[in-house]
């Protein structure tokens, strides 16, 4: 068994790990990286591409925000569309604050290429990977790499391993709580080579259900539908899908997506899910390890790098002055954070889909809500902050006193 030792051991190169071990870097604080997957596979997932400010302020102050600063498109406002009624929400103008897109997978490109220019090591491919002690002042990691059984030894464990890792179910049971919510529907998601026709978003709700226009670049469209969550994309020939977006997206003032040659394309089931708290021992969840959030509000990403950001400062409270006392209020503070995005994922996700069980109450109701969001000023900047998010370090509750 090859041993070795770091003072934070990061399982997970997603951008939760990635990003951890470059913040810990800055802060002089040694860390290994592993993930099982191949770095072509980490590079090439295809993910959400919605950056809150505070997501794009933290790439850029940490020095990993140079690409994005020039390929990054940043979107003042985004559309609803209401059967058939596009309508704006200028998020600007009502709260100052912007979001920028930009795929996870292009900021995963530049974590790895910053982590790859540290000579701090980041290890793909490995298997076998378990926790151990969590409880001990020296937790340990295990992982086959090459057909060579290894051990690091490390003071904290940081969980950055998504939903699927081990890092979660390695906690006992009776030690955390889970809350969770399954939806009883999923979302096709296409890449298209087609010129975005829409400077910005565009959420739509129309009789035959949900669907979203976003894009990649000034040339690839990202496209979503509403589907079962178990939906056999054998059914779905390009055609089919470009019918049904059409017929969903087009609004009654002649907007309409491009339509261009499908590059890729895949179905994703929708849940909520939080586990509470977010540590055992010495070992800390971040990201989707600890939380998923249905993808209607764009929010997953940006609590990654939120719970990053508090786990790095706390771990460099900690190296620099011995003191627990942020590391003890990791989990509540992030908290706050995460169930705030619950609520208004959720929200966004009710709002916008077609309800699978139909009551002809829940649908007018429906209607009213969505004319009520997209015409009432209060109601579009209540949309608005959620939506670029507040900024990092502003708790709810705090925000609540000013
Ligand atoms: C995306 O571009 O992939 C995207 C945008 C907005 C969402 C979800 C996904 O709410």
């Amino acid at each position: 068994m090859k041993t070795t030792r770091t003072q934070v051991g990061i399982v997970g190169a997603g951008p939760a790990g990635l990003m951890l071990g470059h913040l810990l870097h800055l802060a002089g604080i040694d860390s290994i990286i592993i993930e099982n997957r191949a770095q072509d596979y980490v590079i090439e997932r295809v993910r959400a591409g919605v950056l809150e400010q505070s997501t794009v302020d933290l790439m850029i102050e940490s020095g990993v925000g140079s690409r994005l600063q020039l390929e990054g498109m940043p979107h003042d406002g985004i559309y609803i569309n209401v059967f058939g009624n596009r309508r704006r929400i200028d998020m600007a103008s009502l709260t100052g604050r912007r979001i920028t897109v930009y795929g996870q997978n292009e900021v995963v490109k530049d974590l790895i290429a910053a982590r790859c220019s540290t000579g701090r090591p980041v290890l793909f491919e490995v298997s076998e990977v378990s926790v151990h002690d969590l409880e001990s002042g020296q937790p340990r990691i295990r992982f086959t790499t090459d057909g060579v059984h290894s051990e690091i030894r490390c003071d904290f464990i940081a969980g950055c391993d998504g939903f699927h890792g081990i890092c979660r179910p390695s906690i006992p049971a009776n030690r955390i709580q889970i809350y969770e919510r399954i939806y009883p529907f999923g979302w096709l998601g296409i890449l298209a080579n087609a010129p975005p026709s829409s400077p910005e978003l565009v959420y739509s709700l129309h009789d035959r259900g949900f669907a979203l226009f976003s894009m990649r670049s000034n040339s690839v469209t990202r496209l979503y539908l509403q589907c079962a969550p178990d939906e056999d994309l054998s059914q779905w020939p390009d055609n089919r899908i470009w019918d049904e977006l059409l017929t969903r997206l087009q609004s009654n003032d002649g907007w309409k997506p491009t339509v261009g040659p499908v590059a890729q394309k895949g179905v994703t089931g929708m849940r909520s899910f939080v586990t509470e708290p977010m540590r055992y021992g010495q070992m800390f969840l971040a990201g989707d390890a600890a939380h998923i959030v249905p993808p209607t509000g764009a929010k997953g990403l940006n609590l990654a790098m939120a719970d990053i950001w508090r786990l790095s400062r706390a771990l460099a409270s900690y190296y620099t002055s011995g003191s627990r006392d942020l590391l003890d209020r990791y989990s509540d503070d992030c908290l706050q954070r995460v169930w705030r995005a619950q609520q208004f994922s959720w929200w966004m996700t009710s709002m916008l889909h077609r309800p699978v069980t139909g009551n002809p109450f829940d649908s007018r109701r429906q209607r009213a809500e969505l004319e009520y969001v997209t015409n009432s000023r209060a109601a579009m900047t209540s949309l608005a902050e959620n939506y670029v998010g507040l900024p990092i370090e502003e708790s709810i509750s705090e925000r609540i006193k000013r």
